[in-house]
């Protein structure tokens, strides 16, 4: 049964229950109390309030987050460790009082921002965490890039009669920012968004499981199996953003053999300032020839979610030719949909490649289906508790 459907009893005896693996730092543990927290609270809540708090508490949370970080509302809280008034605040940010007075009151009754007496705002980990760019660019781009296609998504299925969109060039997305471009493309020609993107898809997964922590999947064997006389490539980042994982890799594993290279489309490749020498980049579009032969690793993370089936068939058809038989890895870091229970984080990314591009999170059917089509045949797959992504392991079929 999933937890929303149980009493709030039950619920709060199972968060007991958790808590102690929270409190003993299980794997996990965190992520069940998030889960377990939610549904206590939808099973607590009345109708109304579940209306009140979908249709008006969470959105203007999201607008009240995005203005903050246009008016560095947060950076003003940072700054000013014994608190501001909405006053002093909106002095700050060159707005009217009463309507910061406004805006903050709703931010602290969101848990976003902190009270300390009246008319006395201070700053929470969360508030100052949004003054980092990464999060700051994840507010900008969650709300006027992926919000207006959520918010477009019932009418724009009704014009299509609810079939299934599945064209990455006609969809949500399209309809929401009229335009016929498809969503890389868009965020070309529309500064500053690619850049905002690329800066949160480094952290969308900060604190998260990573492929290459303990527990998750043996990335020492890439390095045991290495043999720099196939090539001196360790590890090929097809589609890397801005190599963040490659920064990851090397930082947690730094006597790992080997180069590590970071293949993008120039737009991307461009923008990046220094990658602190610990990856070589390189333009390339995956849909032409792989031109790094006989590496011991090929990974794509969050690659093949953006695409359909044939055109990963395409991508995976690019990479067969330069890997070595029986040394050569593909490594795919994807989320895979489990058959019940998936959790929200899982749901709401199926949901977002959905609106920005016509696509889909893929089961582990699925998966294998596909990279039989694209040659290839799945050696393991490998999980961490309560992550909501997976390393698929697959080599030349
Ligand atoms: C969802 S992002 C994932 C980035 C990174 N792998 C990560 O997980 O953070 C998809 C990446 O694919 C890149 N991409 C899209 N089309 C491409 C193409 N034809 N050739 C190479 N890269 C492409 C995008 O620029 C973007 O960096």
């Amino acid at each position: 049964m999933s937890p929303s459907s149980r009493t709030p009893e039950a619920i709060l005896s199972e968060l007991q229950t958790i808590g102690a693996a929270y409190a003993e730092k299980k794997p996990g543990a965190r992520e069940q109390l998030i889960n377990l927290s939610q549904a206590l609270i939808s099973s607590l809540e009345l109708p109304s309030e579940a209306i009140q708090r979908m249709g008006w508490a969470e959105p203007a949370r999201a607008a009240h987050c995005r203005i903050a970080v246009e008016l560095k509302l947060f950076e003003a809280l940072r700054d000013n460790g014994e608190g501001l008034s909405a006053k002093e605040l909106a002095a700050k940010a060159n707005a009217d009082d009463v309507l910061i007075a406004r805006i903050i009151k709703h931010l602290v009754a969101m848990n976003v921002v902190g009270e300390d007496g009246v008319d006395k705002f201070i700053a929470t980990p969360l508030s100052n965490a949004l003054t980092e760019p990464k999060y700051r660019d994840g507010i900008i781009y969650t709300y006027d890039v992926a919000g207006p296609s959520f918010r477009g998504l019932p009418e724009y299925l009704k014009s299509i009669k609810y079939a299934h969109p599945t064209d990455l060039t006609n969809g949500p997305f399209q309809a929401a920012h009229k335009t016929q471009l498809p969503f890389f493309a868009w965020l070309d020609q529309n500064p500053p968004y690619l850049q905002i993107f690329n800066n949160y898809m480094a952290a969308y997964r900060a604190g998260k499981p990573s492929w290459v922590d303990p527990g998750f999947y043996p990335v020492d064997q890439l390095g045991e199996g290495f043999n720099p006389s196939n090539n001196e490539a360790l590890l090929v980042d097809v589609g890397g953003g801005l190599g963040h994982d490659l920064q990851e890799l090397r930082q947690k594993h730094p006597s790992l053999p080997g180069k590590l290279i970071l293949q993008d489309r120039p737009e991307v490749i461009i923008s990046i300032e220094s990658s602190k020498g610990v990856f070589e980049s390189a333009c390339h579009d995956f849909f032409t020839p792989q031109p790094v032969k006989d590496a011991r690793a090929y990974y794509l993370h969050s690659v093949l979610h953006d695409w359909g089936d044939d055109d990963c068939v395409r991508i995976l058809e690019q990479l067969k030719p330069a890997m070595k038989p029986g040394y050569s890895k593909l490594l795919i870091n994807e989320i895979i949909v489990p058959s019940q229970h998936a959790t929200w984080p899982i749901t709401s990314m199926d949901q977002l490649v959905f609106v920005l591009g016509a696509m889909r999170e893929r089961t582990e059917g699925h998966w294998q289906d596909l990279l039989k089509k694209a040659g290839f045949k799945i050696v393991q797959i490998y999980s961490y508790e309560m992550g909501s992504e997976s390393l698929i392991e697959a080599e030349v079929a």
